[in-house]
């Protein structure tokens, strides 16, 4: 029957077989028989049938038995696919190897079968032989999260793919969707899904009550299935706002007796739960500042009282103050996250993870790598990035983050470690801390494909591939993706490819280059508004005048610089030194200054926008040339965003350049048409 939805990569239709077939006669599984006791192997053995069904034409037999079977010398014959569990494999790990014509998946636990399952998938549906197969994998980050920033209404804060799938009028939605979608963030590895949004308000405050607890721990149980940990995002103001106190100091004994009696109810009640992401003293959002204790000791209340549930608080770092008076050019939002954090850096529990946003600011295009990777050695750290869209062009626009992900994953922090990269703190490799990891702000939706804009998907699947593996490389990905979801043809590859690495900068040099970001219309930050937030109490601000632009961030201005370690500190701090990318997100710099290129910064900004149009056309051309060898149906969809995409190029080329031709007075030395 034909659902209301794609089923993106996981859509196994037929592949050349380069021999596949012969091996998938049939699959034997030991030591994980009992299909009541190992669901996820259930969910790996259906999935590796139906793929050998769908790309192979083959149905294997499935075999089940024990060790005791293989002791006693049962020889498995060619064609066998055989799994068993391998102790000392560890954690979510496998081995895939071919072995004269029979292969095997070894692996630590159940995760490991799945995953072992679903690369064994993608090499079929990527048309790669399995003959001499041989891969251990472990992936790189404990955490591999997903962030729903839905709303119980069924509304999605900074949505662009629909509704919720999860939420509707303030019910909980389990159904065949929920399911597709446990199994398609598994297939990349996620291991852990907060369903609702961060602002925890209304309804959502209701999902720790008996109000929610069946349908919840339903929902859990669904991804269980698929080796997912269900998270909620909590309303700290609980004990106020449902359990009548009228304090939520988490030092008070009483709030600390309403939160070890809630948490009893909650973890009998659903089981699976992985724990709480928490937005504390954030945009509104109570915490623990209002009762002068400090964020150390709000997150770790809640993580004592969860400890003997296995259970984790994740909360965030972005904190800082949104009632700023703009006329006030000292305070810099983009220090707060560290000057809250850092003074406390050792005093989290272990069962905290401190989860901070890729830059200091808030998922502009272009940021600055935030202080806290790297400044706070002896906390988890998770690393928060948007696959949302919300400042990178909402779904409509092109923006496959994979390039911008790489970048902050390369990030040397020179923390004083041998490993000291961003990519090797959320790893555990750098400071040797457990519970670290990734999480992403996510894209989806319930539109039919799931993300809205097809080509968004790519970020889906990038997420969670590099969350697996933080080496890949974001052309790597792109490949696997236009591969398992369009198939083999060279030309859809070489075409969609060029697309995806291209648009990052493409966006970038027709919205805010050189770092400085922002500029967006207020609130629904698509779309140009030059001065949107320059007279706001947001804190993010451009300061451009007649003569220049950019936030200074020297150590003559808020100095920001200095919570970097050396030489970042010195590298940013100097303007001869500072990488031109990000040239105005640290300094304030004038019209007339001369970039690398010799251009004039002036001329950069004019250059730089009639450019990122033209080649925002040229994103439309190309996929033009694919329309014969693409199902309409698909064509369609992302011809009418690349069609938005360039008006909205349009609008921003023209309404910057001729904000800082106004401002400038300087002229374009091409003479274009500027207004
Ligand atoms: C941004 C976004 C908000 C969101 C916030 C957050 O500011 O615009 O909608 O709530 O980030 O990350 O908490």
């Amino acid at each position: 029957m034909d659902k209301d939805y794609t089923k993106l990569w996981l859509d196994y239709s037929k592949r050349k077989d380069m021999g596949n077939g012969a091996l998938f006669k049939t699959i034997s599984v030991f030591d994980f028989s009992n299909p009541e006791g190992f669901p996820v192997i259930q969910n790996a053995l259906e999935e590796l049938t139906k793929g050998a069904a769908g790309m192979l034409g083959v149905i294997p037999l499935v075999l089940s038995g024990d060790r005791s079977a293989e002791s006693a010398g049962v020889q498995f014959p060619k064609g066998t696919l055989s799994i068993r569990r391998m102790e000392d494999l560890g954690p979510e790990t496998y081995h895939v190897i071919e072995h004269e014509g029979k292969l095997h998946l070894h692996a630590g636990d159940e995760n490991g079968v799945l995953y072992g399952a679903f690369e064994i998938l993608r090499r079929i549906a990527m048309e790669q032989p399995l003959t001499g197969m041989d891969v251990t994998k472990t992936p790189d980050c404990p955490f591999r999260m997903l962030n729903h920033w839905d709303n119980l209404d069924g509304s999605i804060e900074r949505g662009y793919s629909g509704k919720s799938f999860f939420f509707e009028n303030d019910e909980i939605l389990v159904n065949d969707r929920t399911e597709q979608y446990a199994r398609l963030i598994a297939s990349v590895g996620i291991n852990a899904v907060v369903i609702n949004n961060v602002n925890v308000k209304n309804a959502a405050s209701l999902l720790i009550t008996d109000t929610y607890f069946a349908k919840v721990a339903e929902l859990s149980g669904v991804f269980s299935r698929y080796g997912i940990k269900l998270y909620l995002s909590l309303n700290f103001a609980s004990p106020m706002e449902i359990g009548g106190l009228n304090t939520v100091d988490p030092l008070e004994p009483q709030v600390i007796f309403w939160w070890e009696s809630k948490m009893a109810e909650i973890f009998a009640k659903i089981p699976n739960l992985g724990g709480f992401l928490v937005k504390a003293d954030s945009e509104g959002r109570p915490g623990p500042f209002t009762y002068d204790r400090t964020q150390a000791d709000g997150a770790n209340m809640l993580a004592d009282i969860v400890k003997k549930y296995g259970a984790r608080i994740i909360w965030r770092a972005f904190v800082y103050n949104c009632q700023q008076d703009w006329r006030d050019t000292k305070t810099d939002r983009a220090c707060a996250g560290y000057n809250s954090f850092k003074p406390v850096d050792g005093t989290f529990r272990d069962n905290v993870i401190l989860q901070v946003k890729n830059g200091p600011m808030d998922f502009q295009i272009r940021e600055g790598v935030s202080s806290l990777l790297g400044g706070m050695e002896k906390t988890n750290e998770m690393l928060e990035v948007q696959i949302a869209q919300e400042y990178t062009g909402q779904q409509i626009d092109l923006c496959y983050l994979m390039p911008m992900f790489r970048e902050i994953l390369d990030f040397k922090t020179y923390c004083g470690k041998e490993k000291d990269t961003v990519a090797d703190i959320i790893s555990g490799r750098c400071f040797g801390n457990k519970n670290t990891g990734i999480a992403a702000v996510t894209n989806t939706g319930n539109d039919r494909n799931w993300t809205g804009n097809d080509l968004a998907a790519a970020n889906l699947y990038g997420f969670g591939r590099l969350a697996c593996d933080l080496s890949l490389s974001p052309e790597q990905i792109a490949r696997e993706w236009i591969a398992l979801t369009y198939g083999n043809d060279p030309v859809v590859m070489e075409t969609i490819l060029k697309m995806l690495l291209e648009s990052r900068e493409i966006y970038e040099s027709y919205t805010s280059p050189l770092g400085v970001g922002w500029m967006v219309t207020p609130s629904v930050h698509y779309g140009p508004f030059v001065d949107g937030y320059e007279y706001s109490r947001w804190g993010c601000y451009h300061r451009a005048d007649h003569a220049g632009i950019g936030i200074d961030r020297t150590k003559e201005g808020s100095d920001y610089v200095s919570q970097y370690h050396e030489p970042n500190t010195s590298l940013y701090n100097d303007i001869r030194t500072c990488p031109e990318e990000l040239l105005l997100f640290f300094h304030h710099v004038p019209y007339t200054y001369r970039l690398k290129s010799g251009k004039t910064l002036i001329q950069h900004i004019y250059d730089s926008h009639f450019e990122g149009y033209e080649r925002a056309l040229g994103l439309q051309e190309s996929w033009k040339s694919l329309k014969d060898r693409l199902p309409l149906e698909v064509y369609h969809r992302v011809e009418e965003r690349l069609i938005r995409q360039v008006a909205n190029a349009r609008e921003w080329r023209d309404q910057v350049n001729t904000y800082f031709y106004r401002k400038s007075g300087i002229p374009d030395e091409k003479g274009r048409e500027i207004y």
